[in-house]
C-alpha cells in the first residue's frame, strides 16, 4: 500500500486545474445504460472509481473506452443485469446501475451493498422508490433481485434527500410509463447535472435543483455528447490547502456558485476569496478565527467538505463546532489529526475544535476518501514531515493529488510500500 510523504510549512502558490466531479461522473456513466446509441463524455476524471465504473459497464455487456474521452456504448441485446459483489463491495455508487437496469432491462441482480468506513449506507429508500414504480425486490445470498414489468410513472415522497435514491430514481423514471414526481429530492449540483445529461439524450426532466422533480417517461433515450461538471468538492479541497498554508492559489475551472456554503464559512473565518471569469483567486487575508459548522444536504455546507474545513479550523484563533448530520460515523479524521497536535474533542455528532499555533508532522492513518484529504491538507501546514498511510483511499477521488500539488509548489511524493 503507497504513502505520501510531505514536508510540510510551505505556502502554496500558482494555478490548479480542478477536474471533472467524481460524483457527477459515476451516475452519469452508468445512465449510459439506459442510452440506446453510443455516449461520448468529457471532463471525465482518471480515478480509481471511474475506472471501477467502467469495468462494472464492461461485465454489464457495455463498450466502454477512456482515451481522453470516454466513449460508452450499451446494445440491449449484449446487457447482462448482474453487478457482483466483489465489485459492489468496493464502490458503494455501483448500486446506481439498479434503476437503469430495470428501466432498460425489467431485471437487476446488484448485491447490496455493505456498510462502509463512513457509516451503514443503507439503501432502502432507492428500493422503496423503485418499488413505488411497480419493481419487486428479494434478497438471496446477499444480491438484491429486481424484477419488473415496465417501470410506471409514481410519486415518491424521500424520508431524506438521498443523493444516490434520487439519481437511481431519476435514472428508471426517465424510460417509466408516465409522469414520476420526486418529492425531497436531493438538490445537489451533482444531481442536477445527471439530469442534464438525461434531457441531453432525450428525457424529459424538469425541476433539477430544487426539492420537486418531474419526469415524464419516454420509450428510448439516445446516445449524446455531454461534459462532467467540475469537481466543487476537489475545488473545495484546494481552496483549504492555500489558506492553510497561508500561500495564494487560483483555481481554474471552477465555480463558487455550487460551494456557496463553503465560501461563506471561509470567509466567516477570515478567507479572502474572489470569483473571476473562469475561476476563483483564494488566500488567507486576516488571521483566521474559529466558526461553527454544520453539515447538511445541498444547498447547506457539505459533508464531503466537513474534515477539510475541520483541518483549517484546527489552526484558526479561538474555538469553533462542528456538527455532522449526514453519516453516522464522519470524524475518523480526528484522531490522527490529534496525533499532528489538533485539539480537538467529539462527543457523538459534535466536534469542538480548539485552535493551535502550529500541527506537528507524524505518520498518519487515512481512512476513507475526505479524511484522507484532510491529513493531506495537515501535513501541508505541518512543522516537519507527515506520512499519510493508505493513500488508496485518496486514489479514488482526487486526480494527480502529488502533481497537482506539486506544481504549486508542495514537498510531496509518493512512497510504494
Ligand atoms: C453521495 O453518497 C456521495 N457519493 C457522497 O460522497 C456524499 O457524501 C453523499 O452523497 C452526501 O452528499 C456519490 O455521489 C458517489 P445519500 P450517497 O444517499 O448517495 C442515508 C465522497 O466522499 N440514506 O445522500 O450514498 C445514508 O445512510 C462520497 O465523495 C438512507 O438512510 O448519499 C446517509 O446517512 C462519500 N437510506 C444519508 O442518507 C437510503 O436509501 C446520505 O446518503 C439512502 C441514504
Amino acid at each position: 500500500m503507497d504513502k505520501l510523504v510531505i514536508e510540510g510549512n510551505v505556502p502554496l502558490r500558482g494555478r490548479l486545474r480542478v477536474s471533472g466531479s467524481k460524483n457527477a461522473a459515476l451516475p452519469i456513466l452508468l445512465a449510459c445504460i439506459l442510452a440506446e446509441g453510443p455516449v461520448r463524455l468529457r471532463n471525465v476524471p482518471k480515478l480509481k472509481d471511474i475506472a471501477t465504473t467502467l469495468q462494472l459497464l464492461r461485465m454489464l455487456g457495455c463498450g466502454a473506452e477512456q482515451n481522453g474521452e470516454i466513449v460508452v456504448t450499451c446494445v440491449g441485446q449484449n446487457l447482462i443485469p448482474e453487478a457482483p459483489y466483489d465489485l459492489v463491495r468496493t464502490m458503494r455508487a455501483s448500486v446506481l446501475c439498479l434503476g437503469p437496469l430495470l428501466a432498460r432491462l425489467g431485471k437487476a441482480v446488484v448485491a447490496l451493498p455493505g456498510g462502509c468506513a463512513i457509516g451503514s449506507r443503507p439503501v432502502d429508500l432507492h428500493l422503496r422508490g423503485l418499488e413505488r414504480m411497480g419493481a419487486t425486490f428479494e434478497l438471496e445470498a446477499g444480491n438484491i433481485i429486481g424484477r419488473c414489468k415496465r417501470l410506471k410513472g409514481a410519486h415518491i415522497h424521500f424520508d431524506f434527500p438521498t443523493v444516490g435514491g434520487t439519481e437511481n430514481l431519476l435514472m428508471a423514471a426517465s424510460l417509466a410509463e408516465g409522469e414520476t414526481i420526486l418529492e425531497n429530492a436531493a438538490r445537489e449540483p451533482e444531481v442536477t447535472n445527471l439530469a442534464d445529461f438525461l434531457n441531453a439524450c432525450g428525457a424529459k426532466i424538469q425541476g433539477q435543483g430544487t426539492s420537486i422533480i418531474r419526469v415524464q417517461g419516454v420509450d428510448r433515450l439516445n446516445g449524446a455528447e455531454f461534459g462532467v461538471m467540475p469537481d466543487r468538492i476537489e475545488a473545495g479541497t484546494y481552496l483549504v490547502a492555500a489558506v492553510i498554508t497561508d500561500g495564494e492559489l487560483y483555481l481554474e475551472n471552477c465555480s463558487m456558485a455550487d460551494l456557496d456554503a463553503v465560501v461563506y464559512k471561509l470567509r466567516e473565518m477570515g478567507v479572502w476569496l474572489q470569483e473571476g471569469k473562469s475561476g476563483v483567486l483564494v488566500k488567507r487575508g486576516t488571521n483566521l478565527v474559529g466558526v461553527d459548522v454544520m453539515t447538511q444536504p445541498f444547498p447547506g455546507f457539505p459533508t464531503d467538505m466537513q474534515a477539510q474545513i475541520m483541518a483549517l479550523m484546527g489552526l484558526a484563533d479561538g474555538s469553533g463546532t462542528i456538527k455532522e448530520t449526514i453519516f453516522e460515523n464522519r470524524f475518523m479524521h480526528v484522531q490522527e489529526l490529534v496525533r499532528m497536535g489538533a485539539r480537538i474533542k467529539v462527543s457523538g455528532q459534535n466536534a469542538v475544535v480548539r485552535g493551535v499555533d502550529q500541527y506537528i508532522g507524524a505518520p498518519v492513518m487515512a481512512s476513507d476518501l475526505r479524511a484522507s484529504a484532510s491529513l493531506v491538507l495537515a501535513g501541508l501546514a505541518a512543522k516537519g514531515s507527515t506520512e499519510v498511510l493508505r493513500i488508496y483511499h485518496l486514489d479514488r477521488g482526487y486526480e494527480e493529488l502529488e502533481a497537482k500539488l506539486s506544481q504549486v509548489g508542495a514537498r510531496i511524493r509518493r512512497v510504494a510500500q
